[in-house]
């Protein structure tokens, strides 16, 4: 790994938030950061955007407001083109991910380095889960690629983060063997409910099955329950709605403790995980 850039001892924060979901989301997601700014500056925000608008998919409205909120920058997933302003911003917008194992024909990108304000290098990649999800090329073959071009550029990145989009926790614990040591954190994304097994795997890499919804706390991940409840019961389809009230916002926050003596080290990895209820909008 690359020398750390910037002041020896100085902390980095970085904040890594699963499915952000609708307006509930995204309000859980503001007071969230708002309450961890008062702590500390944040470094770097990194979110799931593939819930934003209604649940289903994201604007480029939404996406503007989160980064009114300070996101850096987001992944996405299985519902990233539900909305028709997905196409389009991936293309124009260099700060949204697609999972890279979606066809190579897919407009963006799934991984990319970002740059915070300190200096401090981000490599985020994104990639999705092939069990019991829509077919993909392999997630496995897309991380080596992936994990080869950052070695290769020009400024490596500082940390490595991955969000795995899937469903299969096996799958996620595979990925897990095959990145550690080479990536800094793998983080889950998709089943919208946070696992207890945040785990630091034996060469090093952080591990943590799912960050967990951001968004409506009584609901079926994320849906409204009365309508969500119906269907599971009667097999009627029933109009989706985003539920409402009480909120969870969860996530997981990362310091980089970078060593007094600058040498070449990366600093100590602090991971702690977040899972907060608060009042909601109603
Ligand atoms: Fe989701
Ligand atoms: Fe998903």
């Amino acid at each position: 790994m690359p020398a750390d850039p910037g002041e020896p001892g100085h902390s980095v924060r970085l904040l890594f938030v699963g499915d952000v979901f609708g307006r509930p989301g995204r309000e859980a997601l503001s007071r969230g950061i708002a309450r961890l700014v008062r702590e500390a500056p944040l470094d770097g925000i990194f979110i799931n955007g593939e819930n934003l608008a209604g649940g289903r998919g994201l604007t480029a409205s939404k996406v503007e407001e989160c980064y009114r909120l300070g996101v850096t920058a987001l992944t996405s997933g299985n519902h990233l083109f539900d909305q028709k302003d997905a196409e389009g911003l991936l293309v124009s917008d260099p700060r949204l991910l697609r999972p890279e194992n979606f066809s190579a024909a897919c407009p963006g990108t799934g991984h990319r380095i970002f740059t915070l304000a300190s200096g401090y290098r981000v490599g985020l990649a994104n990639l999705i889960g092939r069990t019991f999800m829509a077919p993909a090329d392999c997630p496995f073959a897309a991380a080596d690629r992936v994990l080869s071009d950052f070695e290769k550029a020009p400024a490596p990145p500082d940390f490595v983060a991955v969000d795995i989009h899937a469903e299969a926790t096996g799958e996620k614990q595979a990925l897990a063997f095959h990145l550690d040591g080479r990536a800094d954190l793998l983080y889950g994304t998709h089943t919208h409910v946070q696992t207890n097994d945040l785990t630091q795997y034996p060469k090093g890499t952080w591990f943590l099955g799912d960050v967990g919804m951001t968004g409506p706390r009584w609901s079926i991940v994320g849906a409204d329950p009365a309508s969500a409840l119906s269907k599971y019961r009667t097999m009627v389809p029933r109009p989706f709605r985003v539920a409402e009230g009480e909120t969870l916002f969860c996530a997981l926050l990362v310091t980089v403790v970078r060593p007094a003596q600058s040498g070449g080290t990366k600093g100590q990895v602090e991971v702690r995980l977040l899972r907060e209820a608060d009042g909601g909008g109603g």
